[in-house]
């Protein structure tokens, strides 16, 4: 039988990221979630490409809790013991966006983590997309789609 040459644990560097991967926290200083509401701003503007991506990440990640016009009624809502919150009326309005940001970096009891699953700025078109659900009139809400 063939004998591969022997590697020692860590005699080797380990390998290097390859490009275009996603390593978590690209460029972020590790922050709490009382770091991130008070200090981080959405460094993106409200463009209409950033808003769509933000819809798709929206509809995709987060609207089988949160509902597709963000009102907390997702599809597997009821499967949960502590219900989605809405998050286009009352107090989800004042929530800083740097709040958002942190709550879908780092989850919320049942809320799960999207660190390793979206990129800093796909998070940030999230939060954009919420925003505008919250500015919505409440007529358009029902048909967001
Ligand atoms: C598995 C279901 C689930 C998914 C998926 C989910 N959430 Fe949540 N989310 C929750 C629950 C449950 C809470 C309430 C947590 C608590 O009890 O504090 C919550 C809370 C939040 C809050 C905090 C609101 C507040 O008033 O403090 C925000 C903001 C939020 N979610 C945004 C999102 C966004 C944006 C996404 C998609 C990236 C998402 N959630 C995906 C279940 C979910």
């Amino acid at each position: 039988m063939f004998r591969g040459q022997a590697v020692q644990p860590l005699s080797v560097a380990p390998r290097v990221m390859p490009v275009d991967t996603m390593p978590v926290n690209r460029g972020e200083p590790p922050m709490s979630l009382e770091e991130m509401t008070v200090k981080m701003k959405n460094p993106l503007k409200p463009t209409p490409a950033n808003l769509d991506h933000g819809k798709f990440l929206f509809l995709t990640d987060c609207a089988p809790c949160h509902g597709e016009s963000g009102d907390g009624n997702g599809p597997v809502a009821h499967l949960l013991k502590d219900h989605p919150k809405d998050l286009i009326s009352g107090t989800s309005k004042v929530l800083p966006d740097g709040y958002i940001y942190g709550v879908i970096r780092d989850g919320i009891m049942l809320m799960p983590s999207y660190d390793d699953a979206m990129s800093p700025n796909e998070r940030w078109d999230v939060v954009m997309y919420v925003r505008s659900l919250q500015n919505q009139p409440p007529a358009s809400k029902t048909a967001s789609r």
